[in-house]
């Protein structure tokens, strides 16, 4: 993290006060006195402010409630973005989803934890509510268990889990996240997704209380509860 962020969060220092006093030479990182506002500071570091040891930020945790029509990204010339609805200020998403679905995104400042959710060797386990173009027939369950293969990809997807709500409303699970892997699924068996919603990441459910566009801080449960896969 930017010495400048860490010493705004790590006091009640907004950044431009913050960069002030680092430039004015008042702080020190592990015994030495820097005047750089921009130079990063480990989390383990030790940051001495007016001769006074600060204790260091805690990570940051949210879930948002994506709206239809906002990006996963940080910036973006044309779309609104996951950022201009969260302040960025260090944060990262943690697993994206596209512009045309909503749901559950996860964002946090760590690196570490969105790591253990999205690293493809851990196989979180994602679920997704789907609104398909037509009905399935009758062994699509038994075909999406079994793995489908994707245009381009070299093995079959891993097992996915579909429980049938109605005739075109679905919900999958998937232990794997490539790219717009729910609709080049159901595209690969001859269908089209007409709406898809993330219910699910891990054990972290989407808070029913959240309207499209809103957010909240994870309880500290939320956050060490998180395991991975099913
Ligand atoms: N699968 C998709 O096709 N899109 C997403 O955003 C997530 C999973």
């Amino acid at each position: 993290m930017r010495l400048d962020r860490y010493l705004s969060r790590a006091t009640a220092l907004s950044r431009s006060q913050a960069r002030r006093m680092i430039r004015a030479g008042r702080v020190s990182v592990d015994g030495d006195p820097v005047k750089q506002p921009a130079i990063p500071v480990a989390m383990q570091a030790e940051v001495v402010l007016d001769g006074e040891l600060l204790a260091p930020p805690l990570p940051r945790y949210y879930m948002l409630n994506k709206p239809l029509g906002v990006v996963c990204a940080t910036q973006d010339p044309s779309q609104r973005t996951v950022f201009d609805i969260l302040r960025p200020d260090g944060l990262h998403i943690a697993g994206r989803l596209d512009i045309d679905a909503t749901g559950l995104v996860l964002v946090t400042d760590d690196g570490q934890w969105s790591h253990r959710i999205t690293a493809p060797a851990n196989h979180c386990a994602k679920t997704y509510r789907v609104g398909l173009a037509e009905p399935l027939p009758k062994d699509a369950a038994e075909q999406l268990r079994r793995g489908i293969c994707l245009r381009h990809e070299a093995k079959p997807t891993r097992p996915a889990e579909l429980e049938i709500l109605s005739d075109r409303d679905m919900r999958l699970t998937l232990t794997e996240g490539k790219y717009h892997q729910v609709k080049r699924m159901f595209a690969a068996i001859g269908n089209r997704v007409t709406s898809l919603h993330r219910e699910s990441i891990g054990t972290l459910v989407l808070d029913e209380g959240l309207s499209a566009g809103e957010y909240r801080p994870l309880w500290p449960d939320e956050v060490s509860v998180y395991r991975i896969g099913r």
